[in-house]
């Protein structure tokens, strides 16, 4: 995978109609029609119309870099503890203190790499008291304050995404760390060469270098990570560049590591601001500093602090988070063109190593643990964040989603010995074969499901060849009451036969627990080819992955 190197970029010129433009299926105006007609109508489902979806083969874009279903584990609440570590004496099955369970289902969603220690735990992480057989035990202060024993630090982490398959995208602490101390971090992970900390890290059971993908110069730098302006975080930026460096030979060449630099956390002029700093800056940058990306976070919350609830709700608040979530395209939109007049060539990949929902704690849960449900809502809006995503694959190439196990949009829950997949953790395996595939552009025009204020697409769909060059396509059904009949016409390959699997469960709040695991997941679809077209029919509220021989 490159972050530096985009495909050709026209790739989305043929972009779906869905997220612009909408269409009222009906209206009845009080004006013209009586009170007692109108009320016939309202209370009459109408039949939704057919949605006509056209896919030509012979178009295509840029790759779908697997690096945008990307992970982020913090030392925030169970997120590390329990989620992944449970210690080499638990009694709960595990491999050197790492969850059996959890690294089989992580397997299966083919996680391309894990952001890690943090978040704004990165920013006051001091990689030393992770290491050795004596682990400091320090507090974690902007998480609940609770004791963080350091029983999981770099060798775990590395054992971890050996364990599952991942790269490693470590975020150095540029908030009250030193550039020194993050120098010989990486010293200490990637240099082959047998200097006093490499044989530190031998003696702790790893004598050759680790590698090290991709490296976060510092976190959220405007906030939590130390109030900085766009300028100063700019001369840490050159700093943490220049001396914070990768020794491992594997990587000196085609694997380098790429450097990530903060990003936006919003479109507000502050947020442009930064981004026109640090792009300008890039664009005048010398030998002796560089970067491959700029990180971007934005979550799903409505207003701060959260205060939706993630189960227990009902069709309105399911329409205004996912109103909400499609923010995401203009978020990207702003931010790729300021990044645009700076790299034209589209260098610097723009990373959202931060997105997903953010709903109020669970009650009863610590506030400071960021515990929260997962439900259809969720699943939806994971697919329409990642079409958002792939439709800029030319400049998003990498993405995080907040966060891995037990915190905010989970992939996985756990408690004790017990483990339970989320929906979303279901959507993230459906779309394993968009990882590298090549976009294709899609073309219908969406409707519009209303609700409320809230007026939203009625459906979004992406479509991309593997690289088999067989054809996948994803259609999200948003309406969360009528099913949607799609037609697919397909140019460039004649389809003889589909198969494919759709997500789905009764309600808009429909979960997996602990006791009722099996709630909402994959089944397979029902479609048809007829006359060369296929024939769809989506569930409501429905994530659909389908694919044609
Ligand atoms: O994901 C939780 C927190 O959200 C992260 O620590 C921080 O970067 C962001 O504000």
């Amino acid at each position: 995978m490159d972050l530096r190197l985009p495909h050709e970029s026209e790739l989305n010129v043929l972009r779906c109609l869905c997220m612009r433009k909408q269409r009222t299926l009906f209206r009845v105006g009080a004006r013209h029609v009586s009170f007692i007609l109108t009320a016939i109508v309202l209370a009459t489902p109408v039949a939704a119309q057919k949605i006509e979806l056209s896919v030509d083969v012979s178009k295509s874009g840029a790759k779908i870099d697997r690096n945008i279903f990307g992970q982020f584990a913090e030392h925030l609440g169970h997120g590390i503890y329990d989620g992944i570590w449970v210690g080499p004496d638990s009694t709960i099955p595990n491999t050197r203190g790492i969850r059996n369970d959890v690294v089989a289902a992580l397997k299966a969603i083919k996680v391309p790499n894990v952001r890690w220690p943090g978040g704004c735990f990165a920013d006051e992480y001091h990689w030393r008291n992770g290491v050795g057989p004596q682990r400091a035990v320090t507090l974690n202060p902007n998480w609940g304050g609770v004791i963080e024993p350091n029983a999981f630090g770099t060798h775990e982490f590395m054992d971890f995404l050996d364990q599952i398959g991942a790269e490693a995208y470590v975020s150095v602490n540029v908030g009250a760390g030193t550039p020194r101390e993050a120098a010989e971090w990486l010293e200490y992970m990637t240099t082959a060469q047998p200097t006093t900390l490499a044989k530190e890290r031998g003696a702790s059971g790893h004598p050759g270098p680790y590698k090290v993908g991709y490296l976060g110069i510092g976190n959220e730098s405007w906030d939590c990570g130390g109030n900085m302006t766009p300028d100063y975080y700019l001369s840490q930026l050159k700093i943490y560049s220049r001396f914070v460096r990768n020794y491992n030979p594997a990587q000196q060449d085609k694997e380098q590591m790429l450097r990530i630099a903060v990003g936006p956390g919003g479109g507000e002029p502050r947020w442009t601001e930064w981004t026109d700093t640090i792009m300008k800056a890039y664009q005048q940058h010398t030998w002796s500093w560089d970067m491959n990306g700029l990180s971007m976070h934005s979550y799903t919350v409505g207003h701060w602090p959260p205060s939706y609830k993630s189960v227990g709700f009902g069709d309105a608040e399911y329409s205004q988070i996912l109103k909400f979530t499609l923010d995401m395209e203009d978020l990207i939109h702003k931010h790729s063109a300021i990044m645009d007049k700076y790299d034209p060539e589209k260098k610097v990949a723009l990373v959202v190593d931060e997105w997903g929902a953010w709903y109020a704690p669970l009650p009863g849960s610590n506030p400071g643990f960021l515990v929260q449900q997962n439900s259809v809502r969720d699943a939806i809006l994971a697919a329409l964040n990642l079409n958002i995503f792939a439709r800029h694959a030319d400049r998003v190439r990498m993405a995080n989603i907040a966060q891995m196990i037990n915190v905010l949009q989970s992939m996985i829950m756990t408690d004790k010995e017990k483990m339970v997949l989320t929906p979303t953790y279901y959507v993230f395996k459906m779309y394993v074969p968009f990882q590298d595939a090549t976009f294709v552009p899609v073309s219908f025009d969406a409707g519009t499901y209303t609700s409320g204020d809230a007026s939203l697409p009625r459906i979004d769909a992406i479509a991309a060849k593997d690289t088999t060059g067989k054809l996948w396509l994803e259609i999200t059904n948003v309406d969360p009451n009528q099913p949607a009949d799609v037609e697919v016409n397909l140019a460039g390959i004649s389809a003889k036969s589909v198969s494919g699997q759709t997500l789905t469960a009764p309600k808009v709040d429909s979960v997996n627990t602990f006791d009722i695991p099996n709630s909402v997941v994959p089944k397979p679809i029902s479609a048809k080819v007829q006359a060369g077209k296929i024939l769809l029919k989506l569930e409501p509220k429905s994530v659909n992955v389908i694919s044609f021989e």
